[in-house]
């Protein structure tokens, strides 16, 4: 065997779908094709002028351009649990109960190199977000799925696992408002999952990456806001998608201090924290007027009444989102999801994401991102209604 081969761990990783979709993009693109992309997770409007300026000015003193703390600035907590105060009515110890991330992909790539072992179960939903899983694998864990199926509102349905998994089980991934489908999980939800991990005696992860990305006068709620959560859960946060800042890298974890305790022992060995200038700026972020963030979520909201309504024309299905920048909509009959993705770069220059790259039970569905303006909505809706599929 070559010494070269990858390790055992990276092949059992599956394969990335969305790289080989890139790469066709690419080409169309390289062969002078107009493209509208609708596939990336990614905010196309700036970070807030406030926040930008705020890395200007840190960036120039020379207090902050040595190596940070591990866990964070304590500065930067203590911004955070005001936030999780005025948003949720949570009070967190910032010294204990946060710690900041190089971006939250960061810690749930992370959390499993801190409680699992070889062969222990985690609880991974599908579709989702995949580190979710491919950290569980990297970690020797068995990703165990649990199917997030349209009649149960995506949401997962613990009653379908066996009660011996559940028991065995020792993490379990959750993220609500969901990547991507969508679904909202309301605190009756966090509640039953409390009360889970509390019975089987499983650390919780939740994943609420979009909570601040919501329509309609909706406000997600926090994991956290249960009784008794903070025994057995934590949730990880995003300055990206809330503040424009993906390039950015920062975010957060907040909840049980000896899960945070176990993700910090993983990161001091592996990582030497986050730039200040830019925990600096995450503070003007979390503790400055939050009037873009509402902007942003409005300006969402009139595409997704764009896009959705203009879908529903043409007879395609889907709900309409209440949260995320994400709609999730069932490929027409005939078609699996890769198909269907290939038919619409191919006949209509646009991109967007199949949902089997997101876990076989996406198989069926394609996911659009909100995330080009108006002008661009309205032109691909122009592109579809040629309706290609037919
Ligand atoms: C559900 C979900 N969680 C976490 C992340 C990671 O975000 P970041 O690492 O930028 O904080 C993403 C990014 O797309 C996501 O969709």
């Amino acid at each position: 065997m070559s010494k070269f081969e990858f390790a055992e761990r990276i092949k059992k990783l599956p394969p990335y779908l969305f790289a080989h979709l890139d790469s066709l993009k690419k080409e169309a693109q390289a062969k002078g094709a107009d493209i509208i992309d609708l596939g990336i997770g990614d905010p196309d409007m700036p970070t807030p002028k406030h926040i930008v300026a705020s890395l200007g000015t840190a960036s120039k003193d020379t207090i902050h351009h040595r190596y940070p703390s591990y866990a964070g600035m304590l500065s930067f907590r203590q911004a955070v649990a005001a936030w999780y105060g005025s948003r949720f009515g949570v009070k967190l110890d910032p010294e204990k109960e946060v710690l900041s991330l190089i971006g939250s992909k960061e810690g749930i790539g992370h959390i499993p190199f801190a409680f699992i072992n070889p062969g222990d179960i985690v609880l991974v939903p599908d579709p989702g977000y995949p580190v979710y899983r491919n950290s569980v694998i990297l970690a020797g864990g068995d990703p165990y799925t649990l199917p997030l199926l349209k009649e149960n509102g995506f949401l997962p349905d613990f009653d379908a696992v066996d009660k011996k998994t559940m028991d065995q089980c020792k993490l379990l991934f959750l993220n609500y408002p969901n990547n991507p489908t969508s679904a909202c999980a309301e605190k009756g939800f966090f509640e039953h999952v409390i009360e889970l991990a509390h019975k089987h005696n499983f650390i919780v992860c939740h994943d609420a990456a979009y909570s601040e990305i919501a329509f309609d006068g909706y406000s997600p709620p926090s994991i956290l806001q249960v009784e008794g959560a903070k025994d057995v859960a934590i949730e990880f946060h995003s300055l990206s998608k809330t503040y424009n800042m993906t390039g950015w890298r920062i975010g957060f974890a907040a909840g049980n201090r000896n899960i945070l305790e176990g993700l910090g022992k993983v990161k001091t060995n592996l990582d030497s924290g986050i730039f200040e200038a830019i925990q600096m700026a995450g503070i003007a972020a979390l503790t400055g007027p939050q009037t873009e963030v509402h902007r942003m979520s409005s300006i969402y909201q009139e595409r997704r009444d764009l896009l959705c309504q203009g879908l529903e024309d043409l007879g395609l299905k889907l709900d309409r989102p209440k949260a995320t920048f994400y709609v999730w909509v069932e490929t027409p009959e005939g078609f699996n999801s890769t198909e269907f993705s290939l038919l619409l770069l191919n006949k209509c220059g646009i991109v967007c994401t199949p949902g089997v790259g997101f876990g076989i039970h996406g198989e069926g569905y394609f996911r659009i991102a909100l995330t080009v303006d108006l002008e661009h909505t309205g032109r691909a809706l122009e592109r579809l209604s040629q309706r290609p599929w037919e």
